[in-house]
């Protein structure tokens, strides 16, 4: 699989098949993701892999602390500007278009946020550790592991989402993982086959243009 179509199929899949992914597989993909650069090279990500029962236990402990909470590290910004906005506004009214819900079946729409904590049926999901001492660069370097790992697992045929709705369950998780003082969960992110008869995995986002996004100064050709 060439690059530039990895990057261009890889996509959110909210609905899996219940065909596990082998842990041969799993480690696999790790082991082509840790070649992710990191300022610096000090690679400053930790994963937790759960399948079957250890994966059967989060989904429980999630559902014994809905909501959750977000505590001092909210997913996103108190009011958000635009154009970021719009951009999340357009997705998630996408989504909840193929999924038939309207804007005012904020139960339907919460029980579908919901499938998260259960992550969309997915056989296998990672947790993603950072240290609470690392700064906003690190954090931008973990996000280049996980789209490594996002790549690596299309390659293979495994389908993802990440997940930082489990960032509601980050206290719980320190609990459940016994984390270091200085540790915390950043995201999660399922992995399995896609379910390809689900019409959720028919969304596909949009992307601002070049022009929109970028500037480009100073080239003669
Ligand atoms: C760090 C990160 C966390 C995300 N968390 C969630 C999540 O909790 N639940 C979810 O359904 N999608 C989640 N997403 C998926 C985004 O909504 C998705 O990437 C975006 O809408 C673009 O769609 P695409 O991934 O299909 O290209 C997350 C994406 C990223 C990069």
């Amino acid at each position: 699989m060439k690059v530039t179509e990895a990057l261009k199929t890889r996509i959110s899949t909210r609905a899996f098949k219940p065909d596990p992914v082998s842990e041969a597989v799993v480690r696999e993909i790790l082991d082509v993701a840790r070649w992710a650069p990191s300022g610096g090279n000090v690679q400053p990500w930790r994963v937790i892999a759960v399948a079957g029962a250890e994966k059967d236990a989060l989904i429980d402990l999630a559902k014994a602390n809905l909501p959750g909470d977000e505590g001092d590290r909210p997913i996103y910004p108190a009011d958000l500007w635009e154009p970021h906005r719009s951009r999340r506004f357009k997705v998630g009214e996408d989504m909840y278009a193929i999924l038939g819900i309207p804007r005012d079946n904020k139960m339907a729409r919460l029980m579908h946020m919901a499938r998260n904590f259960e992550f969309f049926g997915a056989p296998c999901a990672l947790f993603f550790v950072i240290d609470t001492r690392m700064g906003h660069g690190q954090w931008a370097h973990l996000g280049m592991f996980m789209q490594s790992i996002a790549l690596a697992a299309l390659e293979r045929g495994v389908a993802s989402c990440m997940q930082e709705a489990w960032a509601r369950m980050r206290t719980p998780l320190h609990a459940h993982f016994a984390l270091g003082d200085t540790e915390m969960i950043y995201c999660g992110m399922a992995l399995g086959y896609a379910d390809d008869a689900a019409p959720i995995n028919t969304l596909r986002s949009d992307r601002a243009a070049v022009d929109e996004i970028a500037v480009l100064r100073g080239f003669e050709s």
